[in-house]
């Protein structure tokens, strides 16, 4: 069987080589589902094929191999743009991205040769054209990923900015007027309130920040698991919240035992993060719902429900990437986008996990799981679990 028609017939078997590799090798693949793991590879790979059977002139294929392909817009380059931005949005690195065109060439030239193809003058062509193939596919992909990760990269440090001068702005104004009243002998408490919420605000941004740059650094999360009571530490939270936010109902409450090791500030924070989403994207007049199950033995949860329309299944686990936000927040530029990747990474470093749950009926849930003891972290090989 030509190879063309082999790509076409045995998609399936490709497909599944190709999942193994990635699913091992590729980090990133790992968060990934299935679906979305193979949707894009499928592509390429289709395209490929297309591309195999398109008549090619000498000249053609001599542009080809120099890099300058004379249908730039072929369905190849277009797959491979398309696989290229998606994965610069899914937190593969480059090399990563190159690595899954590796994945998919030597998954079809180890399958092909395994059927036995009888290895004539024509097939040996149609190997050539496999190959100028993907390298095209390959080199698309790979300027679309770089042209994503730097407008991914810019726009970040326009919201950072943003982010940063706001508060800054409010403690220079009000510095300015702590001054004057100095000046005056006049206290001005509500000015040195407003300075210290300001600091507190750059602070969080900041820590926010060295928490991304470290876990892509590739350090992981520094957890330092202890004897917690969830119930303790998620009602100082509400409280805090409560505080913060007058006139909004949030609620919580606790099924079972609420006693696991983990730790205590992390999970505090990853508790802040998700009660302050709720707040913030949930309607006003509708109450947060946070509730720690801890019916089962070995694992206790968190979650935390509001009302509101519910967020479109697509985008769903995009919300956990560093650095994506909602349509509703890309125009106002509030945040950094950074809050659910960071509940995710909280999670991990517990041996955890992060999700979420959304419909008309019920809105939406986030919620975050951990194993109930320290052994099931602690004996985990991950990098960044220091036990105290
Ligand atoms: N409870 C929720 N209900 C509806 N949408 C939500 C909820 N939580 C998060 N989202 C959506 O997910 C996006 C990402 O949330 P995330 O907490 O990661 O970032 P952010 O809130 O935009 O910024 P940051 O948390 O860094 O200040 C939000 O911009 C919002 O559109
Ligand atoms: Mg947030």
């Amino acid at each position: 069987m030509g190879l063309s028609d082999f790509i076409t017939l045995e998609s399936e078997k490709i497909m599944a080589e190709f999942e193994a590799f990635a699913m091992q090798q590729l980090p990133a693949a790992a968060d990934m589902d299935v679906a979305a793991l193979r949707d894009h590879a499928r592509q390429v790979l289709q395209a490929v094929a297309l591309d195999m059977l398109q008549p090619q002139t000498k000249r053609e294929q001599r542009e080809k191999s120099l890099g300058h392909s004379t249908r730039a817009d072929g369905a190849g380059v277009e797959a491979a743009q398309i696989h290229g931005s998606m994965r610069a949005a899914s937190g593969f690195n480059v090399n990563q991205t190159a690595a899954e065109y590796r994945a998919l060439r030597a998954s079809v030239i180890r399958l092909w040769m395994e059927s036995g193809p009888k290895l004539g003058r024509d097939e040996v062509f149609e190997l050539v054209r496999f190959n100028e193939a993907m390298d095209e596919a390959l080199a698309a992909s790979i300027l679309y990923f770089a042209t994503e990760a730097a407008r991914m990269r810019n726009l970040f440090l326009g919201v950072l900015s943003h982010e940063l001068r706001t508060p800054l702005s409010t403690i220079m104004t009000s510095g300015h007027s702590l001054v004057l009243a100095a000046q005056q002998n006049k206290p001005m408490p509500a000015a040195a309130d407003r300075v210290l919420r300001g600091s507190r605000r750059i602070q969080s941004l900041l820590d926010d920040l060295l928490d991304y740059v470290r876990s892509g650094l590739g350090e992981g999360m520094r957890v330092s698991p202890k004897d917690v009571d969830m119930a303790v530490v998620c009602e100082r939270i509400v409280a805090e919240l409560r505080a913060n936010n007058p006139g909004r109902v949030i609620e919580l409450e606790t099924l079972g035992d609420s006693t696991c090791v983990c730790d205590e500030e992390r999970i505090a924070q990853a508790v802040s993060n998700l009660v302050g989403n709720a707040l913030k994207y949930g309607p006003a007049d509708t109450p947060v719902k946070a509730r720690i199950d801890g019916s089962a033995a070995d694992q206790i949860s968190v979650s935390v429900q509001n009302g509101g329309p519910p967020i479109p299944e697509a985008t769903r686990e995009s919300l956990f990437e560093p650095l994506v936000r909602g349509a509703e927040t890309e125009r106002e530029g509030y945040n950094l986008g950074l809050g659910l990747y960071i509940v995710r990474e909280i999670a991990l470093a517990h041996r955890g996990s992060a999700s979420v749950q959304s419909d008309a009926q019920v809105g939406t849930v986030f919620s975050v799981r951990l194993p109930r003891g320290a052994s099931d972290a602690a004996s985990a090989a991950f990098p960044g679990l220091r036990m105290n």
